[in-house]
């Protein structure tokens, strides 16, 4: 798949385009605008099947081809959706049997979008039909850059528990067991009396008396996330077969329970992510470096591309509030930062009618003389001064494991120690403090491979294999810093309490043994001593016992577990291996983490204020070093560096950084000037008092 890249000239600019909700009339101002603005690349026609084939196997391409036209002559390039995430009201008349069923067995409705269940048989067909209509016919224009392949799969309908989705189960489960005894074992359904004796007597995990089998809920999680896989590969394949240089992709939704992306990633060939971070969440930035972590990991570090964000307010939260003057600019600049090859939005000119009329748009209501359009054309100038960036590689020494079998696992209703440890909640909790710490996190699978960091984290690995284990000990015995949250290693792949007990296939190399889960009941905590200071757990906690050579960190100091260890090192091979057996307050996990990180050799950076985030991205020869204030105040900071700032063309002078709120620089210099290092808050205002400057004791 290497050769199918995303050829552009400079990064990505633009939106979604719905030329089929406006007249005719409007499409040549659209197009004024959009060169107005610096627009070079739209996304079009993600929902427009019943325009393209208003009857079936009747097609209306006129108003495409002419659309398409228009934008070529004006330079503008085309991510082309294959339109199928919107199956026509006639075919789903015709065939009622590819709508969703949910868990209680009731029937979704057309009358919304994605109105089709993910294994129907006669939607497949006709989603291939399509796109083998759309390849040939667009295949060959200049125009066409990028397969948009159907639109967030999952986003409405991720799971579907209909007949057609039950058979489909049925078979995926024979595939994976072979036989139905093999089932029974894998299943555990001596328990509870479970055993089937036929696989035409298996349903999917519908609403049932109580709890349902763990290990059935579990696999028909990764039957889901796969039967959407299948999907989207009958549409990658007739692209691949019919336009072989073309790349394709279909947009993610960031950190998205519902679908293996790991799996998805592997079947397209460029990654693209739809980012909706929260105005009303001063923290929401923290919260898109993850995502944005994921999307640049999903393949090996190559660039992504930013397809989908607001302008400003989005329509579909309770309360939506819009961006604050400049806040979509650093929003984007923040997306490039971490690899994104461009920054496109939804949409370009906003909805007159429809569910999405109020979310912001590139053009809004006003036209040209709305603050969206203003600040567009603002950044539509900039970004062309950004191109240098185009293709380089963000750099991080640190990575968090992502799991999907752990987060679906973690998420199995009724049968857990606790509903209260979130995976998703810790995975953030912990990224938040590497990213407070000033590290810039990659994301890894728990096998690997970890080439190229000097620590990893695992915030959660409740379901481990084997090989993840195997991996995670030889990276520690090679001199990495390896360090586990609670409830890890506690099943194998079949929802299996691993012999023993937990950390199970980790016990080796962490060196405890959990006797006993202690969640800590709401609005609970207990007090532990972290690096000697006072911190407290909420949650979870274990009751460890701990090998002869484990350290321990931190220890509980109230209720039953008084005086036992909390959190544990230990040497493993040339390097160390850490527990941390409790959810532990943000500011001990901050502590904990940074003297991990420590040991990793990696450089804290403690010292930027709060709002600052410092990412480098490098193409060998040129660093580019990104500084965002994500506060809306300014900041000052020192910068003892001799580099040029690509978004204005200025010298930094006098080693002095001023941002406005909202405020950033892309500083660059030739790779050997160790440029982020030099940024750092003026001694006047910084926090260095109150901890140590890593830097000043190398
Ligand atoms: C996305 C979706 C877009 C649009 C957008 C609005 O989830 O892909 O089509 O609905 O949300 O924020
Ligand atoms: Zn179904």
């Amino acid at each position: 798949m290497g050769g199918r890249t995303l050829r552009l000239k400079g990064l990505a600019y633009g939106g979604d385009y719905n030329p089929d909700q406006w007249p005719e009339e409007v499409w040549s101002e659209d197009i004024r605008l959009m060169s107005a603005a610096g627009v070079n690349f739209v996304t079009l026609p993600v929902f427009s099947w019943p325009r393209l084939e208003p009857r079936p196997g009747q097609y209306d391409f006129d108003w495409l081809d002419r659309i398409i036209d228009m934008l070529w002559e004006a330079g503008i390039a085309v991510d082309l959706a294959t339109a199928t995430a919107t199956p026509p009201a006639w075919l789903v008349r015709e065939h009622p049997e590819m709508l969703p069923w949910n868990a209680d067995g009731v029937r979704l409705e057309f009358g919304s979008r994605q109105a089709y269940c993910p294994s129907s048989p006669v939607f497949r067909e006709h989603v291939a039909g399509l796109a083998r209509v759309m390849a040939e016919r667009y295949g060959t224009h200049p125009a066409v850059r990028l397969w948009h392949v159907s639109n967030e799969y999952g986003d409405h309908v991720a799971r579907c528990w209909c007949p057609v989705s039950a058979a489909h189960f049925r078979r995926w489960l024979q595939d994976r067991y072979g036989s139905i005894d093999v089932l029974n074992d894998a299943w555990g359904t001596s328990c509870w009396g479970q055993n089937y004796i036929d696989w035409g007597h298996i349903e999917p995990p519908r609403t049932s008396m109580g709890p349902i089998n763990p290990a059935q809920q579990l696999d028909f999680e990764r039957f889901s996330s796969d039967a959407l896989l299948e999907l989207f590969k009958v549409e990658v394949d007739v692209l691949h077969e019919v336009t072989p240089d073309l790349p394709v992709t279909t947009n993610f939704m960031s950190m998205f329970r519902e679908l293996d992306y790991w799996d998805f990633a592997a079947a397209e060939d460029l990654v693209t992510d739809d980012a909706y971070p929260d105005p009303a969440d001063r923290r929401s930035h923290i919260g898109a470096a993850l995502n944005y972590g994921l999307m640049r990991s999903l393949k090996g570090g190559a660039p992504w591309l930013l397809l989908e964000q607001a302008p400003s307010a989005v329509s579909w939260r309770d309360v939506n509030l819009p961006k604050a003057p400049g806040q979509m600019r650093l929003g984007s600049l923040q997306a490039i930062a971490h690899g994104s090859d461009g920054a496109m939005v939804f949409q370009w000119r906003q909805a007159r009618f429809g569910p999405e009329k109020f979310h912001s748009a590139m053009v809004g209501h006003r036209g040209e003389r709305s603050r969206t359009f203003q600040e567009a054309s603002s950044l539509g100038a900039e970004l062309q001064r950004l191109a240098p960036v185009k293709g380089s590689r963000v750099r991080a020494e640190v990575a968090l494991v992502v799991d999907w079998d752990s987060w679906w696992g973690l998420s199995a209703p009724d049968s857990l120690p606790s509903l209260r440890l979130d995976w998703a909640r810790q995975a953030r909790t912990w990224h938040a403090a590497l990213y407070e710490l000033g590290h810039t996190v990659d994301v890894v699978q728990a096998s690997g491979p970890f080439d190229g960091y000097r620590m990893i984290v695992v915030p959660n690995l409740y379901l481990t294999t084997p090989e993840q284990a195997e991996a995670l000990a030889a990276f520690a015995s090679s001199g990495g810093v390896v360090v586990v949250g609670p409830f890890s290693g506690v099943v194998d792949a079949t929802e299996k309490v691993h012999d023993g007990g937990a950390p199970g296939l980790l016990r080796e190399l962490l060196g405890v043994e959990v006797d006993e889960w202690w969640p800590i009941s709401d609005d609970d905590r207990i007090a532990l001593a972290v690096e000697g200071g006072p911190a407290s757990a909420t949650v979870w906690s274990e009751w460890l016992e701990v090998a002869d050579d484990v350290e321990p960190v931190a220890e509980y100091l109230d209720g039953v577990l008084e005086g036992r260890a909390a959190v544990t090192r230990r040497r493993h091979g040339e390097g160390r291996a850490w527990y941390i057996s409790a959810c532990i307050d943000p500011v001990a996990l901050k502590s904990v983490l940074g003297t991990a990180a420590d040991e990793a050799g990696l450089k804290n950076r403690r010292e930027l204020p709060e709002s600052v985030e410092v990412v480098t991205r490098s193409d060998g020869d040129a660093d580019f070093v990104f500084v965002l204030n994500h506060g809306s105040s300014p900041t000052t900071l020192a910068a003892q560096v001799d580099a040029v700032d690509l978004l204005t063309g200025t010298s930094i002078r006098d080693g002095v950084l001023d941002l406005p709120g909202f405020g950033a620089a892309v500083l660059t210099a030739p790779v050997d000037v160790a440029l982020a290092r030099g940024i750092r808050t003026p001694l006047s205002t910084s926090s260095a008092h109150t901890e140590p400057d890593q830097e000043a004791r190398r």
